[in-house]
């Protein structure tokens, strides 16, 4: 297993550019399942997630083709077998999400269900309530959701989520791009990924509006047809890189990203200090050499502070100055970073859903191991400001997450390296 070592101290400074966005990828390219022509996907990170989706494809017989500049083209006339194995499924909970357009497309699916999860026990009962409300008979059986669609297929249904779920609105909206008549989702999830996904159906000639509210409206198409889409930049990946200058006390300006889709970031790094300046597709952090101030926050679904950037601001505070809360709402059990952060001498106590975050004058250097993708992350932004050497165990989980992330540290004059164990 690989690992990474990053000696501490280096002021970052530097441009780099921003990577499509890994959870409007997977959507997108399950989505490609709904047309009945070739479609062609680019702007797709190289990451293992957005593999292991390609892999999936394999094995339900598509050949996904590489171009030469990097756009991946799907068939998926050329479906063989409508099953998601398990093998697959337990690597990627995302996975899922080809559930909704084989039951539209094709009539049926089966689907490993997922089973448990680093961050939280992660139910997707949603997801199935939502195809049962267009009509589809859903059996688990053997670890798999069997899921058959009707006589004449889905139909439009009236279907209210009672916890906000990103990938299950994914999956209800794209199932009812296909479904006979009109379905509203009501109390629907509003990340801008959910929106790069309505583009992506409404580019093969569906009909969904009020993705970005709560209330989104598909009227379902008889066919959706080919199309050539470019997914959206990656927010995560951009707050990450934001925090990885503010920690330092350093400059970063990120480029082919977007400003307006992470506004509850940048408040925050300001917050703590941070001078940030943007333009269209662009974003500029400075810290002009200054410690950060601690700030609290609570996660919450988009507009909010957003769950996958919890990590990295807890990074954040244990080298600020003061205290910060920081309360997770969307995952129950989403701190097992705290737990590695100790070893490195952060001041962290975690009481139920919250943590409160004392800031240190430094962190030292320890080994410590990733257990989920955004701890990862934050274990690797305390890395850069620790004195001397962190060895980082188990960075499969970053690479899902991050690409290029050794190489883009590196041009903005970080000390990292990968050692291949
Ligand atoms: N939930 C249910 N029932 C369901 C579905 C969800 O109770 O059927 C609950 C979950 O247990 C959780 C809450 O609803 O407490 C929100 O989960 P959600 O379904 O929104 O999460 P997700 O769709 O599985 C996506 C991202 C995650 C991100 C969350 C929250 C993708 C592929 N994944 O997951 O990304 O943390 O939304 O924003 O889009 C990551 O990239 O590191 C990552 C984990």
């Amino acid at each position: 297993m690989d690992k990474l070592i990053i000696t501490g101290g280096a002021r970052l400074n530097g441009e780099i550019r921003i990577s499509g966005a890994k959870n409007a990828a997977l959507p997108i390219l399950a989505a490609t399942l709904l047309a009945d022509g070739p479609v062609t996907v680019a702007n797709l990170p190289h990451l293992h997630d957005i593999t292991t989706m390609i892999e999936l494809f394999g094995r339900m017989g598509i050949e996904p083709v590489i171009n030469e500049k990097l756009a991946v083209e799907i068939d998926p006339r050329t479906i063989k077998t409508l099953i998601a194995p398990y093998e697959l499924v337990k690597t990627m909970r995302a996975s899922i999400l080809v559930l909704g357009p084989m039951v539209a497309r094709f009539g049926e699916a089966e689907v490993a269900l997922p089973g448990g999860c680093a961050i939280g026990s992660r139910p997707v009962d949603l997801h199935i309530r939502g195809l049962e409300a267009m009509g589809a008979t859903i059996d688990v059986e053997g670890g798999y959701i069997k899921a058959k669609a009707p006589e004449g297929g889905l139909r439009g249904a009236n279907f209210f989520f009672d916890t906000v779920s990103v990938t299950g609105t994914e999956n209800i909206m794209m199932a009812a791009a296909l479904a006979k008549g009109r379905t509203v989702l009501q109390n629907a999830a509003r990340e801008p990924e959910v929106v790069d996904l309505a583009h992506f159906i409404n580019a093969m000639g569906g009909n969904v509006q009020g993705a970005g509210t709560d209330t989104i409206i598909i009227e379902g198409v008889e066919r959706l047809h080919s199309a050539t889409y470019k997914v959206m930049p990656d927010r995560i990946e951009t707050g990450t890189y934001l925090v990885a200058a503010a920690v330092t006390g350093g400059r970063v300006k990120l480029k082919d990203t977007d400003p307006t889709i992470l506004e509850a970031v940048l408040d925050k790094l300001r917050e703590a200090g941070a001078e940030v300046t943007t333009g269209a597709d662009w974003i500029e952090l400075n810290m002009h050499g200054k410690r950060a101030r601690a700030v609290n926050l609570r996660t919450a679904p988009y507009p909010a502070f957003p769950t996958d950037m919890q990590a990295q601001f807890i990074s954040l505070n244990a080298v600020a100055e003061g205290t910060g809360a920081v309360i997770e709402t969307v995952f129950e059990n989403r701190f097992m970073h705290v737990y590695e952060l100790l070893r490195m001498g952060a001041h962290i106590l975690v009481e139920g859903n919250t943590a409160v975050v004392t800031g240190v004058a430094g962190l030292k250097g320890a080994p410590v191991m990733a257990t989920d993708l955004r701890a990862s992350a934050s274990l690797v932004l305390a890395a850069l400001v620790a004195e001397g050497d962190t060895l980082i165990d188990r960075i499969y989980h970053i690479d899902r997450g991050y690409e290029c992330i050794e190489e883009k540290l590196q041009m903005l004059g970080a000390k990292i390296r990968r050692v291949p164990g």
